[in-house]
């Protein structure tokens, strides 16, 4: 009897135990915050403070401080790739600063180097993610996550602004679509296109049965040459899934014809 109450009471003490473990889990987990995590808020100022300014990039002492850059307002520690990122390093110019739009651009000038991208489309949006888990993956410790930065992403307790949030629900949705491109383009090919001097740009199917069209995916900016069918089925709404497609004629172009010229504007 004795043993059977010791042993309910062993049961009991496991199961609070483990609840308790459970709760707190929960909660680190759920507060996504810096403290949490014990990472830091940097002010811009306090964020140029880490540019690697007067580091040489082939140098192999041992780092003084740090060498910081932010992508969308977080703070990753790149000073393991000084290679890069100190003075006469390619990138350094990514450090001390959030250069969100230029990881994309590709305009690495003061006026480029800028953290608005509020105006991206998905593809762009996507490719801001793609760096942001390049820093935060990288070489499995090579770079790491060291606070977030206080502006546009974050507020001064390091929790997420509206602007980020809107974008994170924008990037949901581009990811869901990217998957729906996916798999559209496998039903619509796309078009061969040569582009040749004093002619423009030509467009060709390589069934006779399909009509290149000029056709704009929802949520991107830059349109793609899609074979559509002459006959004037509509293909793919299974995998579209309630996405609406542009299409249209290129000018001047035979919408029957499964060739078409497009001469260049100049
Ligand atoms: C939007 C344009 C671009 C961005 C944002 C970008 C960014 C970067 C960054 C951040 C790194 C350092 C990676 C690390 O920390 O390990 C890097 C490395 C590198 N990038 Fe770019 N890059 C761009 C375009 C290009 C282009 C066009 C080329 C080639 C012509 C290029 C060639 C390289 C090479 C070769 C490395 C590695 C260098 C090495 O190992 O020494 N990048 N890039």
């Amino acid at each position: 009897m004795c043993i059977y109450i010791m042993k309910v009471y062993a049961l009991s003490a496991l199961v609070a135990i483990v609840s308790v473990v459970i709760y707190y889990y929960r909660s680190y987990i759920q507060k996504e915050g810096p403290r949490a995590r014990n990472l830091k808020v940097f002010t811009a100022d306090e964020l140029q403070q880490y540019s690697g300014d007067g580091v040489k990039s082939t140098g192999t002492e041992p780092l003084e401080k740090p060498i910081y850059l932010a992508v969308m307002g977080k703070v990753f520690d790149v000073s393991k790739g000084r290679r890069f990122y100190a003075e006469g390093g390619g990138y350094s110019f990514f450090t001390g600063i959030d250069g969100t739009r230029a990881f994309v651009s590709g305009n690495f000038t003061k006026e480029g180097l800028r953290d608005d991208i509020e105006d991206f489309d998905d593809e762009q949006l996507l490719g801001v993610e793609h760096w942001i888990s390049f820093y935060e993956s990288k070489s499995e410790g090579k770079y790491f996550l060291a606070g977030y930065l206080v502006g546009r992403y974050y507020d001064s307790n390091g929790q997420p602004t509206p602007v980020l949030e809107n974008i994170l629900i924008r990037l949901a949705r581009a990811k869901e679509r990217r998957e729906k491109k996916k798999a559209y383009h496998k039903v619509v090919p796309s078009c061969d296109s040569h582009w040749e001097q004093g002619k423009g740009t030509t467009y060709k199917c390589s069934e006779s049965k399909r009509s290149p069209r000029k056709e704009t995916f929802p949520g991107e900016k830059t349109p793609r040459c899609a074979c559509i069918l002459i006959d004037g089925t509509v293909e793919g709404a299974n995998v579209l899934k309630g996405e609406h497609v542009l299409t249209a004629v290129y000018d001047g172009c035979d919408p029957s014809s499964s060739t078409c010229n497009v001469p260049s504007k100049d």
